[in-house]
């Protein structure tokens, strides 16, 4: 049995088809089993990652955990991973290549700590981020600062097929993996792209720094947040992201391209 958390997200929903697949038994965690449209075939428990004592009942006899955490304070994943560890063999934590810089450290240390077989992903940017620019893109005009920067964003069907090989194969315990899309595109590419695959050109309008500070500002709240965005993306202007290529090396086949990711999300824009 292996229990996925965070089913529902953009990459738990692929997770599971794939264990199903696999011939694997699926479970899956979720807030609200009648509104999380799982396959046929998958036991849906429900409960809670704040809430420690309403995950338990979903690790009874589970071998592998598929584990998301979505953003909330690390020190609060400390009961669920003593959990996890409690039930379970094995888990495959789904973090992030900036691991250090972020709350996945800090899940990542406690993983290590807990005694379970682990792997960590750690995929770059995701290609789905940029379903934020849908409203713009129907207008046809994208307003974004740092056209240039590059970007090797990754589609989320590839982080679930890594994530089903290392919850059903041999091999990945104690690997952490960095993940990321084949090639570096950059942000006004993107835009282009994306009008190609729904059929309507949409075009890039480079933002000023301070606009669209104010415009993410007003968006996201929080200045520390907007600020680093912002600096990043003037990074990897002059040195744009990595590739990696252990997206093909694990599943043999290579990491989907933006191309194909806009393709696959054409109606998301439409
Ligand atoms: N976006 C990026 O560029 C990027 C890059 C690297 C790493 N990551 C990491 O990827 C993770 C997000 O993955 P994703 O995009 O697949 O997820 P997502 O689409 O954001 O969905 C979050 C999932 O977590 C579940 N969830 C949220 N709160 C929950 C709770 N209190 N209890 C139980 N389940 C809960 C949601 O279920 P329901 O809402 O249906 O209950 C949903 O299935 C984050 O940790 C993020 O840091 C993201």
């Amino acid at each position: 049995m292996i229990l996925v958390i965070g089913a529902t997200g953009n990459v738990g929903r692929h997770v599971v088809p794939l264990l199903l697949e696999s011939g694997a038994a699926v479970r899956a965690l979720v807030r609200d089993p009648g509104n999380a449209r799982l396959p046929e075939g998958v036991e849906a428990v429900r409960g809670d990652l704040t809430r420690p004592e309403t995950v338990e009942a979903a690790l009874d006899g589970v071998e592998s955990v598929f584990l998301v955490w979505p953003g909330f304070a690390a020190e609060q994943a400390a009961p669920v991973v003593k959990l996890i560890a409690g039930h379970a063999r094995r888990v495959v934590y789904l973090s992030a290549m900036a691991a250090a810089d972020m709350f996945h450290g800090e899940v990542e240390r406690l993983i290590r700590e807990s005694g379970l077989e682990w792997t960590f992903l750690r995929p770059g940017g995701f290609a789905v981020n940029t379903l934020m620019w849908a409203g713009q893109i129907r207008e046809g005009v994208v307003r974004w600062p740092y056209a240039l920067a590059g970007r090797s964003l990754i589609h989320e069907r590839d982080i679930a097929a890594v994530a089903a090989l290392a919850l059903t194969g041999d091999g990945h315990a104690g690997k952490a993996y960095d993940l990321t899309g084949p090639s570096v595109v950059t942000q006004a590419e993107q835009v282009r792209i994306i009008g190609e695959a729904i059929g309507r050109p949409a075009r890039y309008e480079e933002l000023p720094r301070e606009a669209a500070r104010e415009q993410l500002l007003a968006a996201w709240g929080e200045a520390t947040f907007v600020d680093s965005a912002l600096d990043y993306w003037a990074s990897i202007v002059a040195e744009p992201e990595p590739v990696t290529r252990t997206v093909e090396e694990l599943t043999g086949v290579p990491a989907r391209t933006f191309h194909q990711w806009a393709a696959d999300h054409a109606d998301d824009f439409r």
